[in-house]
């Protein structure tokens, strides 16, 4: 009986694709694109990948976004061509909310909350 609890256990954390992940993002919650493994699973290492998705940033502050996290919370800084693959997912699943001003534009890759 204590065994099986204990081996149940295990099973739920053990993640064999993702074990240092803290709170595993699951990328079928976020719009689908390019990129979107990579960044789930890189940017929800730390926070919760929610906390981008509710971003809504022009390319150039994802980018900036991304220096931050390495001067100021020790993300380890990306080969450039997985930061690409990333920044470019994240300027196309989360551009700026208010899009050139147009009343019920709605993003057609708006995360569904
Ligand atoms: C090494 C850990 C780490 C990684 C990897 C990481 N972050 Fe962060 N991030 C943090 C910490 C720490 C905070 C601040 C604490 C918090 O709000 O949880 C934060 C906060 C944020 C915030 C919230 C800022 C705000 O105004 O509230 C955003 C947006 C963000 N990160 C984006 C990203 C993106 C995009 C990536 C992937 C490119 C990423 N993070 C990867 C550690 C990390």
């Amino acid at each position: 009986m204590r065994l099986s609890v204990l081996l149940l256990g295990v099973g739920l954390f053990a993640s064999p694709a993702s074990a240092q992940v803290v709170a595993p993002s699951d990328p079928a919650d976020y719009p689908a694109a390019p990129g979107r493994e990579e960044a789930v699973a890189f940017c929800g290492a730390c926070h919760s990948f929610r906390l981008v998705a509710a971003q809504g940033l022009t390319r150039l502050q994802w980018d900036e976004t991304m220096k931050w996290m390495v001067q100021r919370h020790n993300m380890p800084e990306l080969h450039p061509q997985d930061h690409d693959i990333i920044l470019d997912y994240l300027e196309r699943a989360f551009p700026p909310k208010a899009s050139g001003g147009r009343p019920g534009w709605t993003n057609p890759f708006a995360p569904h909350q």
